[in-house]
């Protein structure tokens, strides 16, 4: 999918205080780039992320999804878009706790409307393909933070997504887990063509990206 941010600002209001999180932000993504997105704490990363999957609305400016402008659609009904065209993936994983690893990826299977039989196979087959089909009946507690986090990109993948957003995905793991987690997330840009958009802090993530954008107190530089 075609991303394209027109001119985005984006303006938290806090009782008297206006922070501007993004300023006048301009981009656009082609289908299956692979992109970095780094800056130091409180640039607008996540807020950018959010813009991007229409998680929130910009204050002014565009967004524009395959040249649709979805810019004045309610969030409420982008949220079969959201569920449809994005996977997510962030730092804390957010896996419900009181849910395996095979439930936690049907969940969203179920929520677009697939049977509870082929949802089970879907879910399945997506925890094999990042190598947790021997933990599926795993609670989230029970497993480790790389395990649990390629849970939740298997739960990212689970309605066959366009475009992945993850948000500092190996934040809370090892280098050694956090490295198979990236591998996965570049794999999927390269075997299965998704638009893959990471956010990081750590500089070889980013190098392993085609294109890296860096923020700036709410700008590109
Ligand atoms: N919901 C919100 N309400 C008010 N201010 C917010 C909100 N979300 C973010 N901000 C502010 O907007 C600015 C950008 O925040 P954002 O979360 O996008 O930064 P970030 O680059 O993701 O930082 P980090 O690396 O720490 O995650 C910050 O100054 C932050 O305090
Ligand atoms: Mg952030």
């Amino acid at each position: 999918m075609k991303i394209e941010l027109r001119n985005v600002w984006k303006e938290y209001q806090m009782g008297d205080v206006t922070i501007t999180a993004l300023k006048n932000v301009s981009v656009t993504f082609n289908p299956g780039e692979l992109v970095s997105i780094t800056g130091p704490s409180g640039s607008g990363k996540t807020t950018m992320l959010n813009m991007i999957g229409c998680v929130d609305k910009p204050t002014r400016g565009r967004i524009l999804l395959d040249g649709r402008d979805v810019t004045n659609i309610p969030l409420d009904r982008l949220a079969h878009l959201r569920l449809k065209r994005f996977g997510f993936v962030f730092q804390r994983f957010y896996l419900l706790p009181t849910l395996t690893a095979l439930q936690n990826v049907m969940f969203p299977i179920l929520k677009a409307g697939t049977p509870r039989g082929d949802a089970k196979r879907r879910a399945e087959e997506l925890l094999e393909s990042v190598g947790m089909g021997d933990r599926k009946n795993h609670l989230p507690h029970q497993l480790s933070g790389g395990e649990q986090q390629r849970v939740a990109i298997a739960r990212a993948l689970a309605n066959n997504p366009d475009v992945i957003l993850a948000d500092e995905p190996t934040g809370e793991l090892d280098s050694e887990s956090g490295r198979k987690v990236i591998d996965l997330l570049i794999s999927l840009n390269k075997k299965m063509g998704k638009s893959v958009i990471i956010v990081t802090h750590q500089e070889e993530i980013s190098n392993r990206c085609r294109r890296r954008i860096r923020l700036k107190d709410g700008r590109i530089l």
